[in-house]
């Protein structure tokens, strides 16, 4: 019988990505958003890529313990995927009570919820955030939490503790949760099929958002923030992992924790390609493939960046055997096809 997984925020850009794989890959999917920062053009996208007119969605606030808990008894859910998060750095400065609240209690109601419903598979979105500003480049999953500096990076390290703290304190029970926490590096760029994508509301604060709006006409002019940090071009640099090889990493993960081949009740992986890429280097790498110039100027840094991250992937690669294939080049073309369709053109 198929499995079913849930994936909370399924109808936001990496939520929409990992539900085309796990169908693609032969899951049920039950897709739950509240939609509080998305519309449908993903979610519809997704079931034009998919050929599926039937995927099960539903409106739900996972803030809201009782609709949680809802779901869980509707479907018949075996693992949960949760990306139900608000994710702007500098937003989360500016309103950490809403940080805090919406991304903890979201993240408990869907730990309790599938705790009552015999739901054993916990994979939570995490984020390269969780390091801060790394002593030594690449870093390993073993490589030190530094402490959050954004009330949002917080919420990343702290619901990483949840879903270990549960996985320990269930393990051996009937109740027993186990967990996977996957590191997002820098995940840019689009369906092949451009019909699923980044969709920003408002001035984007991503690099790559914020390059294709600028090429499309959409903003004057690329910032690109601090060319002056110890780095070979003095811009800062970035693992940039294409959207669709991230998804893919999912489904291994959801692959390995249903086949009952974790070895460990909660297992970290860096889900990341292991190459550094400067912010020069991804500007002049979106032009030449896209064959366009882009207008950009040099501006002071920005508060808050560290110089250089990037992901030593090698244990997701030989356990999870998974691995980033897409070129740079590549994705930043899905990216631009992306942003032209959201065009019209
Ligand atoms: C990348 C580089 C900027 C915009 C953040 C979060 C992280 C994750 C992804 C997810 C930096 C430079 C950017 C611009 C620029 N969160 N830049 N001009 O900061 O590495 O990571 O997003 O939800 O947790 O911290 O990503 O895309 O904002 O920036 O020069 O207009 O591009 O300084 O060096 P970041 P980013």
């Amino acid at each position: 019988m198929k499995k079913t997984v849930l994936v909370s925020g399924g109808a936001g850009f990496i939520g929409s990505h990992v539900t085309v794989e796990l169908i693609q890959a032969g899951y049920e999917v039950v897709v739950a958003d509240n939609m509080s920062n998305c519309d449908l053009t993903c979610f519809e996208g997704v079931k034009k890529i998919t050929g599926r007119d039937d995927i099960p969605f539903e409106k739900t606030d996972f803030c809201d313990a009782a609709a949680a808990d809802a779901l869980f008894a509707k479907y018949p859910i075996d693992a949960v995927i949760h990306f139900a998060a608000f994710k702007a750095v500098g937003e989360s400065v500016a309103k950490p009570v809403m940080y805090y609240k919406n991304n903890l209690g979201s993240f408990l109601n869907v730990l309790e919820a599938a705790g009552a419903h015999g739901c054993h598979n916990v994979l939570f979105s995490s984020s390269a955030t969780v390091y801060g500003e790394p002593d030594v480049v690449p870093v390993t999953e073993r490589s030190p939490r530094k402490p959050a500096t954004s009330p949002y990076g917080a919420t990343k390290q702290m619901c990483e503790d949840i879903l270990r703290d549960t996985v320990r304190a269930t393990a051996g029970t009937p109740g027993e949760i186990k967990g996977i926490l996957l590191r997002y590096f820098n995940p840019i760029g689009a369906h092949p099929s451009a019909l699923i994508g980044e969709l920003p509301r408002g001035v984007p604060n991503n690099l790559v958002p914020f390059i294709t709006q600028t090429a499309i006409g959409k903003r004057e002019c690329l910032s690109i923030f601090g060319n002056d940090y110890p780095t070979p071009d003095g811009t800062c640099q970035r693992d940039y992992i294409d959207i669709v090889d991230l998804a893919k990493a999912h489904v291994c993960a959801v692959a390995r924790m249903m086949d009952g081949k974790m070895t460990e009740g909660c297992e970290v992986y860096n889900i990341g390609t292991g190459r550094p890429v400067s912010v020069l280097e991804l500007v002049n790498a979106f032009q030449k493939v896209n064959g366009l110039k882009l207008n950009y100027r040099f501006a002071p840094r920005r508060e808050g960046d560290v110089t250089a991250i990037w992901a030593d992937p090698s244990l997701a690669n030989k356990v999870l055997g998974w691995k980033a294939g897409r070129s740079v080049e590549d994705t930043l073309a899905a990216a631009w096809a992306w942003e032209k369709h959201l065009a019209g053109k």
